[in-house]
């Protein structure tokens, strides 16, 4: 067999692994290269494994100490924090050598060490120089640092220290109210700290659906987490073990300090290309570092680029649908992927999902409406549950009754989303949905309802 791969892919994320399964399951010669011990990126190593694990095991802490005696249980409940630790940990290992056999079992070589690319044919591993005929850029992101704010993982962490710390903290700040921020945010509240996130613009989650985001900021107040809003950090003063965050208006004046003992950063992250060689190799990357593409091909023929270092949701199943159409376009196949219907939940208590477009975008964007909308409480499982916080709302054109966007606060929503997703892929009507029987008790009645709601046939009182 030659030497020459057909497909060296940089990266074993969820885009570059997903990507090399595909190509090998398609026969073609590859390679994965990753720098980190372990495949999978940072969703399994230190992003959405971990994070999920910690925020389930919160969230049963919470549920035991808070909801059970209501519903006549009793328990004596104690945090064992380092047994939750070791929980996510196996969790996390489990899955991440789940990879290795997936690997094996569909013929991809897996290269541990850092990649860089010489030219379109060429990548070099540490010093070894391997040749290929397609190279898949798949190198994710890494946290945006925030000046004045240096992070030691220690008592300034980024997201990376906040799924590792060994205490709870007394008095947690968080710089951010976005995704990572009121996620991990809410595990260690759910263990015992205060919690105050510092966020610059005057609403939590920007792009997400006005109704939802206002809605979301009321229940995580009643959940007693703080929020100062319309601010920004200006830095942070460590005294002894404890920490002063100076803080402003976002405009400027009204300064305020506050005392924590632990500071976690999460404004964002940004593209990860260190060293890869694509200056050299003349790859095009916009001014904020984020790879240029034009159907996943950079403007280098040969190679190509997808997941986070690439234009669009930093989300672990964007990076993997583009990652199966990449390996689909090298085989000859017509890779696809919609990026109308990317799903995006953020997995707090209760969850919030969103797909399609926000009542705000159409409203910019002219196009003509209808809206169904569900409350939760009004749901017969929800009630037996005592999870009546939240709400479906479905977006319908106001002629064709194509679904145009669904936005959703409530437990388990970040399912329920999907048979909207579905929905959506197929072109369906709000009707469509607003017709289909859905099984009696289920949250999932939720979502008939909201889309009965779109011709005001709603069964809510
Ligand atoms: P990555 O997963 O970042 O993988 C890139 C890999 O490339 C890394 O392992 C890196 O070591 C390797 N690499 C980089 N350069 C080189 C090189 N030169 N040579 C060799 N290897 C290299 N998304 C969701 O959809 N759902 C969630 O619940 C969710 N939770 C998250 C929670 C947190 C705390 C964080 C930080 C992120 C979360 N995300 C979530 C986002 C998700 O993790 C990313 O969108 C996803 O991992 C992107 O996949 P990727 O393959 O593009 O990159
Ligand atoms: P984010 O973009 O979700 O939120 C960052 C927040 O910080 C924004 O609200 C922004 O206005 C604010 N901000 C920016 N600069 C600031 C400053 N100087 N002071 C105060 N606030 C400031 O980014 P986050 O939370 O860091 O997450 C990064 C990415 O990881 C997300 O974009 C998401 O794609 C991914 N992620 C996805 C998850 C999921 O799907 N459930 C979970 C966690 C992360």
């Amino acid at each position: 067999m030659s030497d020459i791969y057909d497909v060296i892919i940089i990266g074993g994320g969820p885009g570059g692994y997903n990507c090399a399964i595909r190509c090998g399951q398609l026969g073609l010669k590859v390679a994965c290269v990753e720098t980190r011990k372990t495949l999978g990126g940072t969703c399994l190593n230190v992003g959405c494994i971990p994070s999920k694990a910690l925020l389930h095991a919160s969230e049963m802490f919470e549920t035991a100490q808070n909801d059970f005696a209501d519903m006549g249980i009793k328990a004596d409940v104690k945090l064992d924090l380092k047994q939750m630790m070791a929980a996510k940990g196996k969790t996390v290992s489990g899955l991440t050598t789940g990879i290795e056999y997936l690997f094996k079992k569909n013929k991809v070589e897996h290269i541990s060490g850092y990649g860089k690319i010489i030219d379109a044919n060429t990548v070099d591993v540490d010093g070894k120089k391997l040749k290929t005929k397609n190279v898949v850029i798949a190198t994710g992101s890494e946290v945006t640092p925030l000046p004045g704010v240096e992070v030691d993982e220690k008592t300034i962490v980024s997201s990376t220290g906040a799924l590792d710390l060994k205490a709870v903290p007394k008095r947690l700040l968080v710089i951010g109210g976005g995704v990572i921020g009121l996620e991990l945010g809410s595990v260690w509240r759910r263990l015992g700290s205060e919690v105050t996130v510092v966020e610059y613009l005057d609403h939590i989650m920007p792009g997400m659906d006005g109704e939802v985001q206002k809605q979301a900021l009321r229940v995580f107040k009643k959940q007693k987490m703080k929020f100062e809003l319309s601010r920004k950090v200006m830095g942070v003063e460590k005294k002894g073990k404890a920490l002063t965050v100076k803080t402003e208006a976002s405009t400027g004046g009204s300064p305020k300090d506050i005392d924590v003992d632990v500071v976690l950063v999460c404004i964002g992250r940004r593209p990860f290309t260190k060293d890869l060689g694509l200056e050299a190799l003349g790859v095009a990357q916009d001014k904020r570092g984020f790879i240029e593409t034009n159907h996943f091909a950079t403007n280098i023929s040969g190679v190509y680029a997808l997941g986070d270092c690439t234009h669009g949701p930093m989300l672990a199943h964007k990076a993997e649908d583009e990652g199966v159409a990449v390996a689909e376009i090298i085989a000859g196949k017509a890779g696809h992927v919609n990026y109308d219907v990317i799903p995006g939940v953020v997995y707090t208590a209760p969850e919030i999902a969103s797909v399609g477009q926000t009542e705000e975008q159409l409203k910019e964007a002219g196009v003509k409406y209808k809206k169904g909308k569900f409350a939760f409480a009004a749901n017969s499982r929800a009630r037996a549950n005592h999870q009546t916080d939240g709400f479906i709302k479905i977006l319908a054109h106001a002629e064709t009754d194509e679904i145009l966007g669904a936005h959703m606060i409530g437990a388990h929503v970040g399912d329920l989303i999907a048979e909207v997703a579905l929905a959506m892929e197929f072109k369906a009507a709000s009707e469509d949905i607003a017709r289909t029987c859905h099984a009696h008790p289920t949250i999932s009645e939720a979502v008939r309802q909201a889309a009965m709601d779109v011709e005001g046939w709603t069964m809510q009182s």
